[in-house]
């Protein structure tokens, strides 16, 4: 029986990962910040990354880490860690490059976050004759709880209604949540993976009003899609800013939907089989 020691568990891909070790028979620690509900072949450890010393009960020895939690916070942890694992396998996050020259400090700063992190793993497993795998997505959905498209079906479901600004027509590649865990395992019995990061793009590529037009269209009853001139949105969304009815989505989120970000599978498809599904979401992907 194989042996994995898991962050990130309880999360919106690492729940699809976990279902998928069990269906493997993998023993699997799964460290969390909170008590979990227990489950066959899984042990739940309380582990924050963020407070590293306190981790405690877990394995000497494993066949795999898996890391689906803060990148930042993994690496530092593994950089002091006394766990052996032949096989580390972190999640980072295509935002590396997207938002490496964000108008957004903040942005930026997350970018540079992701990169050291990675190098962080990089150098850690080659120090201890490991091999890492870095994988990016893009943008994630499919277990009902991202930050993006099942938000966009809460407030169009709430009221019936979504708004764009005209020219959203930046190309995106939404990914599911279990194509992402199927990856993770994957890689692990891929040889030529060993020492590399992958983008992970969903299947298809779409302009990002096609992708929200599909999104209401799943919905029970669908919502209505409305664009209006980039103007006359900057004002609204000004509007509700300051009123403090939106949140998290800034001038750089805004200026990004006419942007295309496209990402190449073929690497990944050519190193481990990836084949992500085209984006055909459901009212239950999206949380509702
Ligand atoms: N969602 C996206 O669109 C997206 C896109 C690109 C990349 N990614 C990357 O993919 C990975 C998984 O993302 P996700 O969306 O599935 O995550 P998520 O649903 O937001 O869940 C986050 C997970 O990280 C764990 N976690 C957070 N802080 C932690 C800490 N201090 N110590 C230990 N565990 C901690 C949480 O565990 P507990 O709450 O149980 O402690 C939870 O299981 C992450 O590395 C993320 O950056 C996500």
């Amino acid at each position: 029986m194989r042996r994995a020691l898991l962050f990130g568990g309880s999360g919106q891909i690492g729940r699809s990962l976990l279902a998928r070790l069990q269906a493997e028979r993998w023993q699997v620690w799964a460290a969390s910040r909170q008590a979990r509900e227990a489950l066959p072949g899984v042990t739940w450890l309380p582990g924050d990354l963020g407070a590293p010393e306190a981790m405690a009960y877990l394995p000497a020895a494993v066949d795999a880490i898996f890391s689906l939690g803060p990148l930042d916070g993994f690496a530092q942890w593994y950089a002091r860690a006394g766990v052996t694992a032949p096989r580390v396998i972190a999640f980072g996050s295509t935002s590396l490059q997207v938002k490496q020259d964000s108008a957004d400090g903040h942005e930026r700063e997350l970018a540079a976050r992701l990169r050291q992190g990675e190098a962080t793993v990089f150098a850690t497993a080659g120090s201890r004759d490991a091999a890492a795998t870095l994988l990016r997505p893009t943008l994630v959905y499919g277990a009902g709880r991202d930050q993006t498209l099942s938000r966009i079906a809460a407030l169009a479901a709430r009221s019936g209604v979504f708004v764009l600004p005209r020219g959203a027509t930046g190309l995106r590649q939404p990914v599911h949540v279990d194509d992402l865990a199927a990856a993770a395992l994957a890689v692990v019995d891929a040889p030529a993976s060993h020492g590399q990061a992958y983008a992970l793009p969903g299947g298809e590529t779409l302009a990002y009003r096609e992708m929200v037009a599909r999104t209401l269209a799943a919905l029970r009853p669908p919502a209505r899609l409305l664009e209006l001139p980039a103007p006359l949105f900057g004002a609204a969304v000004r509007v509700a800013r300051w009123s403090g009815r939106l949140q998290g989505l800034g001038d750089a989120a805004v200026a990004r939907m006419r942007q295309d970000l496209v990402f190449d599978a073929g690497p990944a498809w050519r190193d481990f089989g990836y084949a992500p599904r085209a984006f055909a979401p459901s009212a239950e992907m999206l949380g509702q």
